[in-house]
């Protein structure tokens, strides 16, 4: 039966009906199908605890990751779960070793708590952070290309760079950032929260040291779910919490950080299922489309102009605002409660550089009418500013 993409898709997730929901970015939204074969995970772990973790997990664990890397395009022995992000990003970034003089080379579009754990890393280390200013508006990835080529110059001990930037929504192109650092023979650290899913991966060809993906974003999997892949010959990284197999090898090292709830670990290959009904390409293709469809909407129904080209963008797209609001938390979050409370719709509003932005999701289960409604909204809102 044809999958009809749209408001019809929404009975299969447990999101309110009476609000439009335009942000998937941020924490995703698991299907309740999902949900339910997780919460049987619960309830057989709960049934016999023991039994489960000490022999039902490691290789129920193992065959899980083997399903993600393939999805991933790597080797099931290069990938271990890790709960979010956050976690991959913090297992390479406190391991490796770092001396005053380092350079950590990265960019202004990098995710703030990131940021937050390089500053402590350079704070601790004496290493020096050296921030590549990519412009936004952005024209096209060659002005991506021109400030990292000046900022990998002086050499460096690393370069972190982002997939799918967060706030810019920006889709970097990664493919040849990574050459470039690997030609000034930098090492290299991607932070793809909001790649799975939104755009095709194949990480072996991709050939970077290590890189960390959500799957509670765009895969659909529960909270708590993510990887962290280390090429073969980059595997000396450790879990920030140090457990009983530290010293028996990556995967051992990551696949026991002590007791919690494996089973957002274990739902990937469900979230995976479903992911595969659907047609990895054909979900891609529909949201970027709409994604593509509802920023012409909105840029035209504010007098804007789209910042970024429609290449460099997936399922999310970075709008400016009908007005210049003053680039602080307080305008942002101003915008974002009135339309929040006052028109149900949970769309992101933040500062970045000189002004606020507003960013919007598209997955299966948004149409284009929720788009047109957020944009008679913030008219509505920003209309005395004007
Ligand atoms: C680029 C980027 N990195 C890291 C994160 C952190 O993700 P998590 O909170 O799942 O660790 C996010 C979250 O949105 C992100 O956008």
């Amino acid at each position: 039966m044809p999958l009809i993409f749209g408001a019809s898709m929404r009975d299969l997730w447990n999101l309110a009906p009476d609000m439009d929901f335009l942000n998937h970015g941020s924490f995703g939204a698991a299907p309740l199908d999902v949900l339910h074969f997780q919460r049987q995970i619960q309830e057989e772990m709960e049934r016999q605890p023991v039994n489960f973790m000490v022999d039902v997990l490691p290789d129920r664990l193992r065959a899980a990751a083997a399903d993600l890397a393939e999805f991933l395009g790597a080797k099931p022995e290069n990938v271990v779960f890790v709960p979010n992000a956050t976690t991959g990003m913090n297992a390479v970034l406190r391991w490796l070793k770092f001396e005053p003089g380092d350079r950590i080379v990265t960019t202004n579009h990098l995710y703030g708590a990131v940021r937050n754990t390089l500053d402590y890393v350079c704070k601790r280390t004496g290493a020096e952070l050296v921030v590549a200013r990519v412009p936004f508006p952005i024209e096209g990835p060659e002005q991506v290309h021109e400030v990292l080529k000046a900022a990998l110059k002086g050499g460096a001990k690393l370069a972190v760079l982002d997939h799918i930037t967060s706030m810019t929504g920006l889709i970097l192109p990664i493919e040849e950032m990574v050459m470039q650092c690997k030609e000034a023979g930098v090492p290299v650290l991607v932070d793809g929260a909001h790649a799975p899913g939104q755009v095709e991966l194949d990480l072996e060809a991709l050939g970077a040291d290590w890189y960390t993906g959500n799957c509670h974003k765009w895969l659909m999997a529960p909270k708590g779910c993510a990887f962290l892949y280390a090429r073969e010959d980059r595997q000396d990284v450790m879990p920030t919490s140090i457990s009983h197999f530290y010293d028996q090898g990556f995967t051992k090292a990551f696949d026991w950080t002590g007791t919690q709830d494996f089973s957002a670990f274990l739902s990937v290959t469900e979230a995976l299922y479903f992911t595969r009904y659907m047609d990895p390409r054909r979900v891609r293709n529909r949201n970027r489309g709409l994604a593509q469809m509802a920023a012409e909407l909105l840029s035209s129904a504010w007098g804007t102009v789209v910042p970024s080209p429609m290449w460099m963008r997936g399922c999310m797209a970075t709008l400016d605002l009908p007005v210049r609001l003053a680039p602080t938390l307080e305008q942002a979050k101003e915008l974002h409660d009135a339309l929040w409370h006052r028109h149900r719709i949970e769309v992101p509003v933040f500062p970045f550089e000189d002004r606020c932005w507003l960013r919007i999701s598209a997955h299966v289960y948004n149409d284009l009418d929720q788009y047109d409604r957020l944009a008679g909204a913030v008219l509505q809102e920003t209309s005395a500013l004007r």
